[in-house]
This record gives structure tokens, sequence and C-alpha cells, in this order.
């Protein structure tokens, strides 16, 4: 079987324990470092497809920025309570901030809303996504195949498979964009549909505790970012190490950045997303060292070289791709985010990966590392990664799973037949149903029989 099809699997079980209140599985934290400028937000923003972090020249990011990931895939509406996120939650709570929120826990939900997501062609890599069919194929047919957003005049939503030169049909119906939402921590039950808006939030949210000349703030940020394209799953924007404190800054903000990042990278369960930009030397680079000492041998870290096209003329990025400069045992890979004239002219994450694509294409430097290169192949990556979490974590959801099962049965059976009012028996039979459902697709699909989800 591939590997992608464990995914939405893996969603949907986060749904059903979460349930009675366990976690099948902590899925990892995605954490990006780097210098000042060198392009986190921007990399971040291209994974996750939307346009909704501030980004720019100087210290943007003034606070760390917890980004959940809800998938709402076939909860119709989206009316998730607690629901799978439970281990994003509980990671982002295990982090230095600590103000995640727990959800309580929520009654399980109607049989339709666990339909397991038919396969998808995944197509091109994208770390969510109907930008990724792996990730949230949702099961009512709007998300299309490869990852391409369901219409072109969502401006600012798109998918890494857009860069990969897979053009989007048109679609036949309207866009729903109240399917996809954010909220703050902050400001609960506050839905912002609108992603420029989230961003003038997270601007205004910083600059209340840190003031706006500058200051810096351990403090998170929470958002939760509500979709049908996302695997659940917990990113960490952080502000960049910086050596000279301006404006309102402490005397020592390099040791405090320092302080903030390692808290979150230390964690083991974390993904390091080691940015540097690649016009500046790789020796010197503050995101590999500080990698480097949470994660010696560089199982979870991932480089990442941005500003490809700003390198100088006659200059190109090949040997660090290539592993060659300085080794990471899972290597590199080069992006090309939006400029800060992209920025002010408008230029839709969409129309910056095909961009990006078409330079990496036609640059001769590139020709042979065409999967070092590119936001589509740094999600793949970070999928792959994921994926290969999630395959280690299966024999204990396995054994999870069977325990879940007897005990319900056992349960079922000291409560008789179930009846057709809303009581205990009626929710135990809705629940043993559905693990036996989701037990057979789930052993069928890891033990690469193929299930037929549904
Ligand atoms: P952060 O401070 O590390 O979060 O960096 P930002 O994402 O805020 O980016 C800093 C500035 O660099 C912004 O003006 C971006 O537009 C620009 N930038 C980021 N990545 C690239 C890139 O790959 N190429 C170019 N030309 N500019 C980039
Ligand atoms: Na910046
Ligand atoms: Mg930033």
């Amino acid at each position: 079987m591939a590997m992608e099809d464990l995914i939405p699997v893996v969603n949907k079980l986060q749904d059903v324990f979460s349930a009675i209140g366990q976690t099948p599985i902590d899925l990892p934290q995605i954490v990006v470092i780097g210098s000042q400028s060198s392009g986190k937000s921007s990399v971040l923003e291209n994974v996750v497809g939307r346009d909704f972090l501030p980004r720019g020249t100087g210290i943007v990011t003034r606070r760390p920025l917890i980004l959940q990931l809800y998938n709402t895939a076939g909860t119709m509406g989206g009316k998730r309570g607690s629901s799978g996120v439970a281990s994003a939650a509980a990671t982002a709570a295990a982090g230095p901030a600590g103000t995640s929120p727990t959800a309580p826990p929520t009654p399980p939900r109607k049989e339709s809303g666990y339909t397991v997501t038919g396969r998808q062609d995944s197509g091109s890599g994208g770390l969510v996504g109907g930008r990724v069919a792996a990730f949230g194929g949702s099961s009512n047919g709007s998300v299309l195949p490869g990852g391409a957003p369901r219409t072109p005049s969502r401006t600012g939503r798109s998918g890494p498979g857009a860069g990969g030169g897979l053009s989007p049909p048109p679609s036949p119906k309207p866009p729903t964009p109240e399917r996809e939402w954010g909220e703050f921590l902050h400001l609960p039950g506050q839905k912002f549909f609108n992603f420029a808006e989230i961003r003038e939030e997270i601007i205004r949210e910083t600059d209340r505790l840190t003031g706006n000349n500058k200051g810096i703030s351990a403090k998170s940020i929470n958002l939760r970012i509500y979709s049908p394209f996302v695997l659940n799953l917990t990113m960490v924007d952080l502000p960049g190490i910086t050596k000279v404190a301006t404006g309102d800054q402490p005397a020592d903000i390099e040791e405090q950045i320092r302080g903030m990042c390692l808290q979150y990278i230390k964690n083991p369960n974390a993904i390091i997303l080691s940015v540097t930009s690649a016009n500046t030397d790789l020796a010197n680079s503050d995101a590999l060292k500080m990698a480097r000492e949470v994660d010696p041998k560089g199982d979870r870290t991932v480089g990442v070289l941005t500003k490809i096209d700003l390198m100088d003329p006659g200059t190109d990025a090949g040997d660090m791709l290539d592993n060659r400069i300085i080794p990471l045992k899972r290597g590199f890979v080069g992006v090309i985010n939006r400029g800060q004239k992209d920025i002010d002219d408008g230029v839709s994450i969409r129309q910056a990966l095909q961009k990006e694509a078409a330079y990496f294409r036609d640059h001769p430097a590139y020709k042979g590392l065409d999967k070092r290169v590119g936001t589509t192949n740094l999600s793949k990556t970070l999928n792959q990664i994921l994926m290969h979490h999630i395959r280690d974590c299966l024999p204990e959801i396995k054994s999870k799973l069977n325990v879940m099962m007897q005990s319900v049965s056992q349960e079922l059976a000291e409560l008789g037949e179930p009846t057709d009012c809303v009581s205990g028996a009626s929710l135990t039979a809705t629940l043993l149903t559905l693990l036996s459902k989701f037990a057979s697709n789930f052993h069928a699909a890891v033990d690469g029989r193929g299930s037929s989800p549904d």
C-alpha cells in the first residue's frame, strides 16, 4: 500500500480515540528556526498553502506562533470540538508556552462523519492541502486530485501542486470559503474566514504584548486553522535569531530568542525546519548550529535553503543541495519564496509556486537535483517523515484498537440490544460499528492488502 493511505485513516482514528479521551498517536510538531528574515514565515506559509502570516524584512515574527491544523473533512461544516487534534493540542500544551487549550471531549459523531476517505492520487506533495489529497482528501469531492485548488479564482489559496505544473480544472461549483477558518486562543469563539484578517490579528496581538517597537515575547500566540485540507498537526513559527538589540529589544535579545527556539526544538517530537538563506554562508548558519545542539544525529532536522533566486550571479546552491558542504542526514531542500516586491505586488502563493518551479526547471545548476528543490519537494520530504513516524506507531495503535474493541463489545453484551433512543447502549453500538469498520480498513491498509474504504 502507499503510505499516503494512512493519513486519512490516522485523522479518523484521532477522532474516534479522542471521543473516548485517548490519544492514539502524537504527530510531530514542525518547528521553523533560522536567522531573522531568512524566510521562515514564508516557508511555513508556502507549506500550508495559505497567506496568513506576517512576513517582511526586519523582526516581524516577535512571538512564537503555535499553529494547530484541524482536519474537518467529513464533518460537514466542521463541527469538530476536540476531535482529532487531541494530539496536536497535547503536543502544543507540552510546549514551553503551555497555553494550549484542552478542549472537552466530544461525543462520537454520526457514522457518516467517519467515512474513510477514498484513495486519491496525491500527485504532487504538499504538506497540507487538498493541496495534498493524501492528507486531507475530502470525501465530498470538492478536492481535485493532485491537490489542485478548487477554483482558480480563489487567489491566495493554492497548492504546491500548482507549482508542479498542474493546472486546476475549472470548478463547476462556487467555492464555499466557510469551510476553512481560523480561531485564536485569545479570541475564543470568533471565527476568521478571511485569512488577511488572521494576519492582521496576529500583528495586533503581537503588538499588544510587545509594543510596536520590535520587542519580543516568549508568550505564544495560538491559532487554529480548521480545514478539510489539512492533517491534524502543529506547526510553530518562531522569531528569528538576531545578534544586536534594536528598538525596545532587551540587550540579551540573542540569548532570549535562542532560548525560545531551543525550548521548542528540544522536544524530541519536533521536526526541525532549519532555514538558511542561500545567499549567506552555510557555515555561519544559526539554524544549523542550533539544530545540531538538540539533534546531533540529524534524525529530525530538515535543511531548507531559501532565497536561491537572490544568490550572486555566477554562484548557485548546487553543492549545498547535494549535501557536499555541510552534510545533513535528511539533506537540504532549496526553495524560492515570494520576495518583498512579490508581496507588495500581491503575488499569490500559487503564482509564486509556479514561478519557483519554472526557475528550477530552467536553471542548469539544478538539472540533476530536481528532488532537492522546490516547495513541493519540501512538502514531500515532510510528508515522508510524518508517514514514517506514523508507521512506527502502528503496532501501538493496533493494540490500542484491539483493547478498545474488546471493551466496547463487552460493554455492549452487558447492555443487551441497542435501542432506538439515545442511550448508552445505542452509543456503544454506534461506536462498535465504527471501530469494526476502522479496524478492518486500517488493518487492510497496514497489511498491504489494500483497503476498500467505506
Ligand atoms: P523570517 O523573518 O525568517 O520569518 O522571514 P520572512 O518570511 O518574513 O521573509 C523575510 C523577507 O525575505 C521577506 O521580505 C520575504 O519576502 C523575503 N524572502 C523570503 N524568502 C525569500 C526567497 O526565497 N526569495 C526572495 N527573493 N525573497 C524572500
Ligand atoms: Na523577517
Ligand atoms: Mg517570521
